[in-house]
């Protein structure tokens, strides 16, 4: 005892934190103000160490490679030693964590605890809920399965519509034209070192100043806030009535982080990891994309809205949103701040909960799915559609509608990751384009069990008028003489 005494002494000299740290746990907080309802930004604290503990769990075993990813995870969920729970705790932990900054952000506001001089200790809170909500979303996209895969879809559909900076903004989330590995590393590296470096800084900065600047006192009404008086009156107050933090008001919040920490476990013993789901695969665009819950409501607005305002709806609304919570302080930071003297405060919080409720519960069955138009809506150039069969044109249509543009370019625009299709009837013959089309193969996915004979009927037929005017498309020698009557230059006829 008297040695470990002597250690601590020995640094207590040499690093003097021991006066300070002392102080801020024992500093006065109004007596009111230790109530269960102050409980949630601690309970968020919480919830955020545990990320970053179950987190760093994760990363020795996880593989941030597009053809790896899922695997890994395979292999956690089945073969580490309950690794499949610390998944469970990391997955549940993220949902937990988005309802409770919520939760304390409504508490925050309807006790005007964002009133002078808590501005900036609100702004920095408007930061970590934009910040919690980007761990959530690129969290996701690690998982890297078909939730994963369309979920980035939405995101880059979203941010193509930016005016200027769109394109350029999908191809650095990407890392290309494509959803593939560098889309990946990407999200990695912003989910394990950017946001949450950012995160840990605005954290720090958000907790220094409550215990700059105290806990928000009980709100009374009749007494409101005044720039010039605060300071002194707040001083008074917890001089007369307040009671040392630790340990007369920690017990709470000790209390319910527990709380919340053990309801996050006991939801990852029941519900178990989440996801991965399926692999990701391209082929299948009849999936319907369901975001993560907290994101529900924006995908039933874009459900009911007329898409022509849709993009105004995913850009402006956001923005507008963000401005308001930034302005807030600013526009109102004095006066009262009770809830019983603030009935347009309390109508907003009961609206926002109605309006979120009835849309979340509506994006249950809602059909609104995405243009995956971020880099693959280029309708087909004219001049491939001129001059042909209905036949053909229907193949156009399969090719389309199938999404074979997001990977391949026709007239330069397109997708990257397969070559450029302009002349590909040169190339290969019709067999060899059946081939190619069911069986996929070299990095494209086998189309065989998502087009009917008809369609690939039809898609090779259109495949086929791919060819330089000047040029005759690519016959099968061992065949030639059945055609020689009826080859066309510019089309061959279906067979
Ligand atoms: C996920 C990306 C992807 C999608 C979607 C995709 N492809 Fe491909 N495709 C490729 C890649 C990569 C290659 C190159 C394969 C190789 O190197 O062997 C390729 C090759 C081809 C080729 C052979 C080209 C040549 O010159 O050898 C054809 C024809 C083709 N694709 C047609 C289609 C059609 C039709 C569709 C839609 C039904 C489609 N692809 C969808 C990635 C894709």
């Amino acid at each position: 005892m008297r040695l470990i005494a002597n250690i601590a002494d020995w640094f207590d000299r040499r690093v003097q934190l021991g006066g300070p740290i002392r102080e801020t746990l024992e500093h006065p907080v109004p007596r009111q103000a230790a109530s269960w309802f102050y409980v949630f930004g601690s309970a968020a604290l919480t919830v955020f160490v545990l990320q970053i503990v179950t987190g760093i769990l994760l990363a020795t075993v996880y593989v941030p490679a597009a053809g790896q990813a899922w695997d890994s995870l395979q292999v956690l969920n089945r073969e580490v030693t309950l690794g499949w729970f610390i998944r469970a705790l990391h997955g549940w932990g993220s949902n937990f964590m988005v309802a409770i900054v919520f939760i304390h952000m409504v508490q925050v506001f309807l006790f005007g605890a964002f009133k002078f001089p808590r501005e900036l200790t609100w702004l920095a809170g408007v930061f970590l809920l934009l910040m919690t909500l980007g761990m959530a979303f690129s969290g996701q996209v690690l998982r890297f399965d078909q939730d994963a895969y369309w979920g980035l879809g939405i995101g880059a559909a979203v941010s193509s519509r930016i005016p200027l900076v769109g394109p350029w903004l999908v191809s650095s989330l990407l890392g290309g034209p494509i959803i593939a590995g560098a889309t990946l590393s990407r999200f990695f590296a912003l989910h394990v070192f950017v946001i949450p470096g950012i995160l840990i800084a605005i954290v720090g900065l958000h907790v220094l100043l409550v215990l700059k600047l105290g806990i928000n006192e009980w709100p009374r009404p009749g007494r409101p806030v005044s720039r010039e008086t605060y300071l002194r009156e707040y001083r008074e107050l917890t001089r007369k009535e307040g009671e040392p933090f630790v340990p007369d008001a920690v017990w709470k919040d000790v209390v319910f982080s527990g709380f919340i920490l053990l309801s996050i476990a006991a939801c990852a013993l029941y519900f178990g990891p989440i996801g991965p789901g399926g692999q990701p695969n391209p082929t299948i665009i009849q999936t319907v994309p369901r975001p993560d819950f907290f994101f529900l409501w924006l995908y039933a607005v874009l459900s009911l809205l007329p898409s022509s305002l849709e993009t105004p709806a995913m850009l402006i609304g956001p923005a507008i949103a963000v401005l308001v919570l930034l302005a807030l302080p600013f526009v109102s930071g004095e006066g009262e701040k009770s809830w019983r003297r603030r009935p347009m405060a309390v109508l907003i919080v009961m609206l926002a909960v109605v309006a979120f409720g009835t849309l979340t519960d509506v994006a249950r069955d809602a059909p609104w799915s995405p243009v995956m138009d971020a880099w693959s809506g280029e309708p087909i150039p004219a001049k491939y559609l001129t001059k042909r069969t209905a036949l053909e044109r229907q193949g156009a249509l399969v090719f389309q509608a199938k999404q074979c543009h997001n990977c391949h370019a026709l007239d330069g625009k397109g997708g990257q990751r397969g070559p450029a299709l302009d002349a590909v009837a040169v190339r290969l013959t019709h067999d060899q384009l059946i081939r190619q089309v069911i069986q996929g193969g070299g990095n494209m996915p086998a189309y065989g069990k998502n087009l009917s004979p008809a369609e690939t009927n039809a898609l090779v037929g259109f495949l086929e008028t791919l060819h330089p005017a000047g040029q005759a498309a690519a016959q099968d020698a061992s065949r030639r003489h059945t055609h020689e009557t009826n080859a066309a230059p510019s089309s061959s006829p279906p067979r």
